[in-house]
């Protein structure tokens, strides 16, 4: 089986997104699709899949013509799309979002539930997940969810997965288990299109690559005949320096100071760190380690209870709202939290929580909503114009917009979940730069991220949470990959604390 997309061409109204791409998904292959936020991958899985017709251009399955009326009947058809913006149906459990709509049937029609918990925990095995078939699928955490929609496609009997940012919110461990489940399945026959910024993974579990940019495709090769520095040049089309910038940072005043952080929902208990003026402070740590729900507790977004000192006061913690006003900003790791109104354009986001800050202190009081908003776009390489409705954003430029967003707020604690997510390679860098000025100006930022190199690139010091609980802070000098998995795992070094 060969799946053929020739010379596709889809605009938007004005927008010309896609022009003239080839693309083709040959069997028992790992086809990579890379280009840059807004590069248009997103919007030529949804041509293939048939969420949208294509203004021209072909698409043949050896030979013959293939077209799908929506993503239904192309899963019916063998190919299965895991979609960026994840299809969890939150009020629905675990288990009824696996089989929504296919529910496999007994005598006279009656829902066969013994067999489907059997095929569900077959498939959660293989993926060596522990989810509660009975848990409400929206309680799940991001990465939980993820692990759901690709349990829920793995199930299929597809010829053909298209992966769009699958380990987005995964672990290290989780993409092992699931990258020996797609060599396995390739083994089989199936083929998949895995869409990813992540070099790494791409270089790992690729057979062939096709890099986009600009709505075209302009490089398809074999991953053995390419290198990383090949492939980023081609998506943006220029060679890419130090992809962290340096950090400069002395020891400076205590800024914030958390402790008896406790939760029972959480598991937390009595978690107590300090924050300096201008540093830039890691949390790494596995997924489920407990990272996030500290920050959740410390803004006040889930129960708990902590004795939180902001600027030598002490501060009570009892909603986002106050936490703001407190001076606190927290871009949470599930993007559709952060009140990104879809419907609304770029600049209306952006202004929503800033407006006081702009007319009060905050160092943007000299300039304009407009000024800055443009200034972000640039920056952050944002495809779109100010007055664009977010919802027709994709992915990560929704994701930039959610950061310039709370950058506005002028907080003096920004807190980053998972900052880069979804974030291509050029625009990353930029967001890394973004947060050493920040800093340089004295913002003190925490950051929340699964990626190693991002939080040994980027913090002065970082903390390693396990089970719960901050198991050691390590200092700059003393990052190492080895040395925070260590204690991740709940080993022990003597550097910890
Ligand atoms: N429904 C839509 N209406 C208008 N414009 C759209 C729509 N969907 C996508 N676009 C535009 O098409 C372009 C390509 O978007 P697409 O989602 O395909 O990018 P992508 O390569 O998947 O990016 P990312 O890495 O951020 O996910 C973007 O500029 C986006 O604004
Ligand atoms: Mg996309």
């Amino acid at each position: 089986m060969m799946i053929e997309m020739k010379q596709i061409y889809k605009s938007f109204g004005q927008n010309d997104v896609l022009r003239g791409v080839d693309f083709e998904i040959a069997d028992a292959e790992v086809h990579a699709l890379m280009g840059e936020n807004g590069a248009g991958k997103s919007t030529l899985m949804k041509i293939l899949t048939g969420v949208y017709d294509a203004n021209s251009g072909h698409v043949t399955e050896d030979g013959k013509p293939l077209q799908f009326d929506n993503t239904k009947d192309a899963e019916t058809n063998g190919v299965s799309f895991i979609q960026q913006e994840l299809n969890i149906w939150p009020n629905l459990t675990v288990l009824e979002n696996l089989f929504l709509g296919k529910e496999p049937t007994k005598f006279l029609g009656i829902i066969d539930n013994k067999t489907m918990e059997k095929q569900a925990l077959e498939i959660f095995k293989t993926l060596n997940v522990q989810i509660d078939l009975n848990q409400i699928a929206g309680t799940l955490s991001v990465g939980m969810q993820q692990m759901l929609e690709i349990s829920k496609a793995l199930m299929q009997d597809s010829k053909v997965i298209i992966m769009d940012e699958p380990t987005a919110a995964l672990t290290t461990s989780e993409i092992e288990v699931l990258f020996e489940q797609i060599n396995k399945l390739k083994s089989a026959g199936v083929s998949f299109v895995y869409i990813s910024h992540r070099m790494e993974e791409i270089f790992n579990i690729a057979d062939r690559i096709t890099v986009m940019r600009d709505g075209q495709s302009i490089l398809t090769t074999k991953t053995q005949d390419t290198t990383n520095t090949a492939i980023v040049k081609a998506m943006i089309g220029r060679d890419l320096d130090n992809q962290y910038p340096e950090r400069n940072y002395q020891q400076d005043e205590l800024v914030l100071s958390v402790s008896k952080l406790n939760s029972s929902v959480h598991h937390l208990k009595d978690v107590h760190f300090e924050l300096h003026k201008g540093e830039i402070l890691g949390f790494s740590g596995l997924m489920g380690a407990g990272r996030s729900e500290i920050m959740r507790v410390l803004f006040g977004l889930d129960k708990g209870d902590t004795q939180v000192t902001l600027n030598g006061k002490s501060i009570h913690v009892r909603n986002p709202h106050a936490s703001i006003k407190q001076g606190l900003a927290f871009i949470t790791e599930n993007r559709k939290e952060e009140g990104l109104v879809l419907q609304d354009s770029i600049i209306e986001n952006i202004s929503l929580p800033a407006l006081k800050s702009f007319s009060k202190h905050g160092f943007l009081t000299d300039k304009s909503m407009n000024d800055y908003a443009e200034q972000m776009i640039q920056r952050l390489n944002i495809k779109g114009k100010k007055e664009d409705i977010c919802m027709d954003l994709s992915g990560g430029n929704q994701q930039k917009v959610v950061l310039a967003k709370w950058i506005a707020t002028a907080p003096h604690v920004l807190i980053l979940d998972e900052p880069t997510r979804g974030i291509d390679v050029g625009a990353k860098r930029e967001i890394y730069q973004l947060m050493n000025e920040l800093t340089e100006r004295g913002m003190s930022i925490i950051m929340v991220s699964s990626e190693l190199p991002e939080v040994i690139g980027m913090s002065d010091r970082v903390a390693v949470v396990h089970e719960g609980n901050i198991v050691g802070v390590l200092n700059n000098k003393d990052l190492t990959e080895e040395r925070i998995m260590t204690l991740a795992t709940g080993g022990n070094i003597d550097e910890a604390i």
